[in-house]
């Protein structure tokens, strides 16, 4: 039993008025358009094709380079009917069965398809997926006829259309290749939007002696995306979803609507995320760390027994080894930090390695960049920063060396040396009291 799919997203998304396309709007940090090509390739379809339409084409292709699809232009939109046509007649598919998705319908299940798979190989020749709608809404109806079959899906404004009792069309359809190979030549666009109408294809099976029927799954489910608005729809229950997820496997949130997660974010059980904190893509968290609030998270891997924040930032290939601080208004990029080192305030750590043990001052900022490149800095075993100093790169200081508080250092440290850059300084005695009552003299005469 063989599976292909053909993913619609030629729609232009009016609705989303937004310059970006529809399908590339993003839910936990991933692309709309990529939750129907992971879902297919989960059910381990032989081949996925997306339609879309020309003025998406090629940023939609950038968005889904390096993932395993084939594409097609469906230049004008005439239909879902229509899109599917095209792409039957673009690719010859040799599976068994073809599987519709929707481009903007993100939360469809494995487990699902894997029902509608079932009932296809009890014989019937299409599958659409339908959900009983709580309110009042404009998806297409289906029509159900005697033992489960499906007679028809009637479209809003067609004859016949009843919202009442009736369950609604999620889009989603499983089909004979062989039949709808056949069947989508046969789609007229009659109707009052003058569009080829995928879900024609029902009656059609009947009057062509094929069977249709229907699986049913919860609403949300079939979430889709058609305007702003639905998209924080989407987007909060993406986040309810998750952070469910991340407290089921044993992870402590005291306030978990206030944290944010990405699709990739993985938190290991004993991990504790404190009020708002925000995962971006790329986060991967080993046990019992502790992540305090405020703090932003991307691209970074922390080891175990870390603490993190309040306040903190952690930007792209950041890799905390275990027991390492990263404290408030601290921002670390493209940095490795190893096991016990701490940077507890006030820093930037960019484009550097930290061995072990290692203490980084208030203040310190490694200056890694010199308007044009970027520049390393290697900071050997228990060495310690002093506040306020400027590590300019490139740079190496040896293990166990001392950099003196407020200094600028632009050249290697030798192992166990202290290193100090400053100017001396000078006690003049007796000026300071001088120049108080100089001053105060003037304030004074002000005042008067
Ligand atoms: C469709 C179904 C409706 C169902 C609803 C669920 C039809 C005729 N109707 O209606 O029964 O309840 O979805 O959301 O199928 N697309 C193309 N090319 C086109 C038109 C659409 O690729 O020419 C794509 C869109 O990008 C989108 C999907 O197909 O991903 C659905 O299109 P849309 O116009 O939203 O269909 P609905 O009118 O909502
Ligand atoms: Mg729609």
């Amino acid at each position: 039993m063989t599976v292909s799919t053909i993913i619609l997203a030629a729609g232009k998304g009016t609705r989303m008025k937004s310059p970006t396309p529809k399908i590339l709007h993003k839910i936990g940090g991933k692309y709309l358009i990529s939750f129907g090509v992971d879902l297919a390739k989960a059910i381990k379809s032989k081949e996925t094709i997306v339609v879309v339409g020309d003025e998406n084409e090629q940023a939609t292709k950038e968005a889904l380079s390096g993932k395993k699809v084939k594409f097609c232009i469906q230049r004008s939109q005439l239909g879902t009917g229509d899109a599917v046509k095209i792409a039957l007649k673009g690719f010859n598919i040799k599976s068994k069965y073809t599987l519709i998705l929707y481009g903007d319908t993100p939360f469809i299940k494995n487990n699902t398809i894997k029902k509608m798979i079932i009932k296809a190989e009890t014989g019937f020749e299409f599958i659409f997926l339908g959900f009983q709608a709580k309110k009042k809404n404009s998806y297409g109806k289906f029509k159900i006829g005697p033992k489960g079959t499906l007679m028809d899906i009637i479209e809003k404004n067609e004859p016949g259309y009843n919202f009442a009792n009736n369950l609604s069309n999620s889009g989603i359809l499983l089909a004979r290749s062989s039949i709808i190979a056949d069947l989508i030549q046969k789609i007229k666009n009659n109707n009052s939007k003058g569009e080829y109408y995928l879900t024609d294809i029902v009656k059609l099976a009947a009057k062509y002696g094929h069977s249709s029927t229907y699986v049913q799954c919860k609403e949300d489910e079939c979430i889709g995306v058609n305007s702003q608005s639905e998209l924080s729809i989407a987007e909060k229950k993406f986040q309810d979803d998750f952070r469910e997820k991340l407290m089921a496997s044993g992870v402590s949130m005291q306030s978990p609507e206030t944290c944010f997660f990405s699709f990739d974010t993985t938190i290991k059980s004993g991990c504790v995320i404190e009020p708002y904190v925000i995962f971006d893509v790329g986060v991967k968290i080993q046990s019992s760390t502790v992540i305090k609030s405020y703090s932003y998270i991307q691209g970074a891997h922390i080891g175990q027994f870390c603490q993190i924040g309040p306040f903190a930032r952690l930007r792209p290939s950041t890799r905390l080894s275990n027991e390492v601080k990263v404290g408030n208004f601290v921002e670390v990029k493209n940095s490795i930090l190893s096991p016990k080192t701490k940077a507890n305030h006030l820093s930037y750590i960019g484009d550097a390695k930290l061995g072990k043990n290692t203490n980084v001052g208030a203040g310190t900022i490694f200056c890694n960049y010199d308007g044009k490149n970027k520049h390393f800095t290697d900071v050997g075993d228990n060495v310690f920063i002093g506040s306020n100093a400027s590590l300019i790169a490139p740079l190496k200081i040896g293990d166990g060396s001392i950099v003196a508080a407020g200094s600028a250092i632009n050249r290697d440290v030798p192992s166990e040396s202290l290193a100090i850059s400053r100017p001396l300084q000078q006690n003049k005695i007796g000026i300071g009291g001088k120049i108080m009552l100089k001053l105060q003299k003037v304030a004074d005469k002000f005042k008067r």
